[in-house]
């Protein structure tokens, strides 16, 4: 069985009590929620100015909270696995509080904070409910980013530009968490759509939904409930050797060389940095294929992208792992299912699989067989990006 997973007003009402518990009668004003992501193809392509195809999920985050007269800010988590405390206080009054530092999970409201368009904010009480799993690679972070930023304009109001609004929370996890990220998280979890994936064009910020609605098709996440420590030294690894490359062939990015200007420097270039350009280059090009089959609804063609995509993660770009080579091998023996791949920066996380609506129960049973670990699995369907929510 598919883990189910808490609905929004579910989420709303566990923030709220926790609301009533920490800060006693007063009521929150104001709720809004940001979804986490699963990318269906183009990996490893957002920083090197290429296409992606993400959705955004039922799986968010939600703020609900309270302006105050002050400068003061509390912010308390709900989420279970967020390191503690899980209450933080300070002071808007004074710069330093908003540097980065413990509990990690403030990071990055602190950032949002530094980041946010319409400067001052005002003081305000906050608590956060997640429903998307914490460093499980479908983007728990920008969730949490956008979600803040979206209580943020609650309060003070921006000029509400979206894709200035996605940078701002980009900036966020750069400064505030460490992380290099693209742009492809925080876009989708500000601008998704329900019934449609994201076509995202990381040179342009144009974005296209891709309807995405069959319900003769399940799109099925399956949560390896692995993490290796990798991910934090390989992703800026990963960002600098593709740098190196586009320098090398004399481009500003990888967007824009061709499989022939990389063949032809082939000698400049040491393999590792080659195979690295190379997934690139292809992953854009399988993005664009993959695109066009999923609008004609050629499923078919599009799990085959899904694998190719996995198989150049593995083997060219060097992100996965068993654990997630396990689970799209055990996907792929099933009858019904179109393609699976790794989704997000690898190291483990999770797979995304294409399938028939009624391999469903036969490919979780399979999976759960065949892989060496404990897997969560999640059915879901594109969702809306960041909005408010009416409190009742
Ligand atoms: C992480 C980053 C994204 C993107 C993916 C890999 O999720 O946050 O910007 O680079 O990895 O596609």
């Amino acid at each position: 069985m598919a883990s189910s997973f808490p609905s929004t007003s579910e989420l709303v009402a566990d923030a709220r009590r926790l609301y009533g518990q920490v800060f006693g009668e007063e009521a929150p004003l104001t709720a809004v929620c940001a979804p986490g992501r699963v990318n269906l193809i183009g990996e490893h392509t957002d920083y090197n100015q290429g296409l992606v195809l993400p959705m955004a999920l039922p799986l968010l985050t939600v703020v609900v909270g309270h302006e105050t007269s002050g400068q003061d800010v509390t912010v308390v988590t709900a989420t279970k696995d967020a390191d503690e405390p899980w209450r933080v206080d300070f002071s808007l009054a004074s710069d330093e509080s908003l540097c980065p530092g413990l509990p990690s999970w403030a990071n990055y409201v602190k950032g949002v904070i530094q980041h946010y368009r319409a400067p001052p904010v005002p003081g305000f009480r906050a608590v956060i409910a997640s429903s998307v799993p914490l460093g499980g690679g479908l983007s728990s972070s920008a969730s949490l980013e956008v979600a803040f930023y979206t209580f943020l304009q609650q309060l003070k109001p921006d000029d509400g530009d979206k894709v200035s609004k996605a940078i701002a929370c980009q900036q966020a996890e750069h400064t505030h968490a460490g992380v290099p990220c693209g742009i492809m998280d925080q876009f989708v979890s500000v601008l998704g759509r329900e019934g449609h994936a994201l076509l995202i064009d990381c040179r342009s910020l144009e974005a296209t939904p891709i309807p995405l609605a069959d319900p003769s098709l399940i799109i099925l996440i399956t949560n390896s409930n692995v993490r290796h420590s990798l991910t934090g030294s390989e992703y800026p690894m990963r960002r600098r050797q593709c740098e190196e490359a586009a320098c090398i062939l004399g481009k500003a990015s990888l967007r824009d060389a061709t499989m022939k200007d990389l063949e032809e420097a082939r000698n400049r270039l040491d393999d590792i940095t080659y195979r690295r350009a190379r997934h690139v280059i292809e992953e854009i090009e399988r993005t664009y294929q993959g695109t066009e089959a999923l609008k004609r609804g050629a499923y078919k063609e599009f799990g085959k992208l899904m694998v190719e995509s996995h198989n150049s993660l593995r083997d060219l770009y060097e992100v996965s792992c068993s654990e997630l080579d396990e689970l799209v091998s055990a996907a792929m023996d099933v009858e019904g299912v179109f393609g699976s791949r790794m989704t997000g920066g690898g190291f483990g996380g999770c797979t995304v699989t294409l399938m028939k609506a009624h391999a469903i129960d036969r490919a979780i049973l399979h999976i759960k067989t065949r892989y060496s670990g404990t897997p969560t699995f999640f059915v879901t369907t594109p969702s809306a990006g960041a909005r408010t929510l009416s409190l009742p």
